[in-house]
């Protein structure tokens, strides 16, 4: 009985909170309604305009005054924000609040490692954790709005923006982007704490010809739908993400900003996407420069009729659209639909209930749960790549150390790309955090011997060498400076810049054990610089609190748990590399002849006939999903419940993981399915779930996944998402490459 009565009241709750929301809806579409229908057409279409506001000037007072802009970008002191919106609310006609935007990428004051960083921890809920931090300190300065995550498949390490990104593949980029967006927003939009966030760039953008910024993208239908579309569907569908921005890229001729097909067709048709769709900065105007529109009036129109409802900066809306409809070339219902979309979301984050930010509660930026969130991210984001001979952790018989490198202290770097608000100030860099860590007890000998990546003055290579000759140890602290990465940051070489392959060929001349800690906004083909490193831990660029982050690592008060997000290549000419790639004719067998085993005046031949490089050999420096720990993890015994299995079902699979070595550890288990043949080529094997498993020394643990099989569906001949029927393999391992495998069938 008291069960039933649970149950009821349960259903009743369910019940409620469904019809209440319908209620909700139907009211804010109902205000829609009567706003609509009191505005004139100048106004919804300044609704439209997004204007930037670094520096207001009385240009931008009187537009807000004339009711001809709706969001503002890039300005961010509350007081400002207050006065702006007073203008809006109380001295425009229409009085509909302003929604202020701002990229708040890792963070807005408390700064988390890169987005490919945290995709590195293989934990979606420290990422969420991070992203409600962020989206704390945001609001808390009156902006509502930010744009990220940024959800581009990025498999080009050239490519800058790799940075902000979640690494190669869309299953971790789905899971770390919807952890992202329910962070940002929440529970609730309305929630003075939330932020709208915008997935972005729709779409494509990170698959740029050669990895060179605003480039082209070639991707066809299924590739698009396979590959880049879903972890977008899934942030829209099973996270509610707010808002999508259009890419810059012309994908296969056709600039997403004037997509029907992507605006229209799918984001509203199929995926039901009732959130707002915003443009790039002047990704509209430069349509013209695409050779696409023949003017910003044109631009304008192609536009607004793909399906785009607000414009950053370029202002062809608002310059052209009164026009455009005069004429008849848009029509006046293409403009209220946009409008509707923008007036919900302003109503669903509450802007008009509080138009204004209180400025005299006590900020949390920076507050010790942040740092703290802050650090805990880092240390998990951390790839250990080398560790010859168990030389980290640290042991505890060292009494000198040597620091050198140029990102040994250098609190403005290790924030990484596109860091608007965070202050090199409150940084805690690795020099400030060894002397905290060690205090009296170990002797910190501090030489930089480059003061910046690129530096390439050897002068001071003689001091590092002698503290280097003294110590027990080296840690150099070496990569790229956050400016290096980032948006119009693309490099044709990803070796090491300046003379910081030098400055670690010569610590290792010493004979002194060299640790090697790598800051860098993407992967770098560091090959030869591995190979001389006795221990080399990739911190990417690690946030505000990197610094205390890497102590407690290499010291072992934690250990890493990294896995890489994106393959590293040996060279960059391997590019691209990534493992999930579709299955191809002529596969290496690896062991054909290499460049140096064709003998001179070799008769005209095929060699091995397979797929590879003669130079650079099979494989990349290390594979997708690689990271090692201070112990080792053996997997064994996988067992399918079931190995016959319909579309509808669930696979049920074992594998049991044992901790065999001597220190605890945290194992990312990962789970690949490769579908042997399909009505298209299938891709050789796709990471379909994870999970991070704790284990102390000798320990083991029987690990369970239950994966609906619906998830092994591909684009089909016809271009229908379709389980073929057909055998499947299934891999559990530590890394995209190594695995155990067992087979089913799908009937
Ligand atoms: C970037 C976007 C960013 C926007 C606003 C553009 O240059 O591509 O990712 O959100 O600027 O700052």
């Amino acid at each position: 009985m008291k069960r039933i009565g649970l149950k009821n009241m349960g259903i009743g709750l369910i019940m409620w909170l469904i019809y209440g929301s319908l209620y909700a809806q139907h009211d804010i579409e109902t205000r829609i309604d009567k706003l609509l229908s009191e505005m004139s057409l100048r106004q919804k279409i300044g609704q439209m305009n997004q204007l930037n506001a670094c520096k207001p000037d009385e240009k931008l007072y009187q537009q807000i005054r004339n009711g001809e802009v709706g969001s503002i970008l890039n300005a961010e002191d509350p007081v400002l924000l207050n006065e702006l919106q007073k203008i809006a609310v109380e001295e425009s006609a229409a009085g509909i609040p302003l929604l202020f935007a701002r990229d708040v990428i890792h963070g807005f004051k408390t700064i988390f490692p890169i987005p490919l960083g945290q995709a590195a921890s293989f934990n979606p809920g420290l990422v969420e954790e991070g992203a409600r931090i962020a989206a704390i300190e945001t609001a808390e300065n009156g902006i509502r709005w930010t744009f990220a995550p940024m959800m581009d498949i990025s498999r080009d390490p050239r490519w800058g923006r790799i940075a902000e990104s979640f690494g190669e593949d869309t299953y971790l980029t789905e899971v770390m982007g919807i952890a992202m967006v329910k962070g940002l927003q929440g529970n609730d939009l309305s929630d003075p704490s939330s932020v709208a966030a915008c997935a972005k760039h729709f779409i494509g953008y990170g698959a740029v010809e050669g990895g060179r910024d605003y480039n082209v993208s070639y991707i066809p239908e299924r590739q698009l739908r396979s590959v880049y579309l879903p972890p977008f569907e899934k942030a829209l569908k099973e996270a509610g993400c707010a808002t999508v921005m259009t890419s810059f890229n012309a994908n296969d001729g056709i600039p997403p900003s004037a997509s029907k097909f992507l605006l229209t067709d799918i984001l509203r048709e199929e995926w039901g996407f009732d959130g707002v769709v915003v443009s790039d900065w002047a990704s509209v105007s430069m349509m013209v420069q695409h050779g696409f529109c023949e003017n910003k009036k044109d631009a304008a129109q192609k536009a607004v009729n793909a399906g785009l409802d607000m414009e950053m900066v370029s202002e062809c809306y608002i310059n052209h659209m009164e026009q455009l409809i005069a004429e008849g070339k848009v029509k006046e219902e293409t403009i209220d639909r946009a409008v509707r979309n923008i007036l919900r979301l302003k109503m669903r984050l509450g802007l008009f209930e509080q138009p204004y930010t209180p400025l005299d509660k006590k900020k949390k930026a920076y507050s010790e749960s942040h740092l703290q969130a802050a650090k805990k991210v880092a240390e998990e984001s951390f790839v250990l790549l080398k560790n010859q001979d168990d030389l980290l952790p640290l042991g505890k018989n060292i009494k000198k150390i040597a620091v050198i490198g140029p990102l040994a202290d250098a609190p403005h770097d290790q924030l990484g790309t596109w860091v608007f608000d965070g202050e090199k100030e409150m940084t805690r860099t690795p020099l400030c955090a060894l002397k905290e860590h060690y205090g009296n007890q170990v002797d910190i000998i501090y030489e930089a011997g480059l003061s910046f990546s690129r530096d390439t003055d050897t002068g001071n290579f003689s001091k590092a060498v002698k503290a280097a000759k003294e110590a027990d140890v080296t840690l150099l602290f070496i990569g790229e400076e956050s400016i290096l990465s980032g948006e119009a940051h693309s490099l044709a070489s990803l070796n090491l810049v300046g003379a910081q392959s030098e400055l670690l060929e010569k610590l290792t001349e010493t004979g002194t054990p060299l640790v090697t800690i790598l800051m860098a906004g993407r992967p770098l083909t560091i090959e030869k610089e591995i190979n001389l490193s006795h221990a080399v831990l990739y911190a990417w660029h690690p946030g505000t609190m990197g610094g205390p982050a890497i102590v407690d690592v290499l010291s072992g008060n934690s250990f890493p748990q990294g896995k890489l997000p994106v393959t590293f290549p040996r060279v960059t000419g391997q590019i691209p590399i990534y493992y999930n790639h579709e299955k191809i004719g002529r596969p290496a067998k690896k062991t054909e002849m290499l460049l140096n085993d064709i003998p001179p005046e070799a008769k005209q031949s095929s060699l091995g006939n397979t797929s590879y490089y003669l130079d650079a050999g099979f494989d990349p420096l290390y594979p997708f999903g690689y990271g090692l720990s201070y112990t080792t993890f053996e997997y064994s015994n996988l067992k399918i419940t079931r190995n016959k299995l319909s579309p509808s079902d669930t696979l049920e699979v074992n594998i049991t993981l044992k901790n065999t070595g001597k220190r605890e550890g945290c194992e990312t288990v990962q789970l690949y399915i490769s579908d042997l043949y399909a009505s298209v080529s299938p891709v050789v094997k796709q990471l379909k779930a994870f999970r991070k498993v704790w284990l102390n020394p000798g320990e083991s643990r029987q690990v369970t996944f239950e994966i609906p099989v619906r998830d092994f569906g591909l684009w089909d001949i016809n271009m229908q998402y379709t389980v073929e029927p057909g055998a499947f393999e299934v891999m559990i391992g530590g890394n995209s490459q190594q695995g155990e495998t067992a087979r089913f069938n799908v009937n």
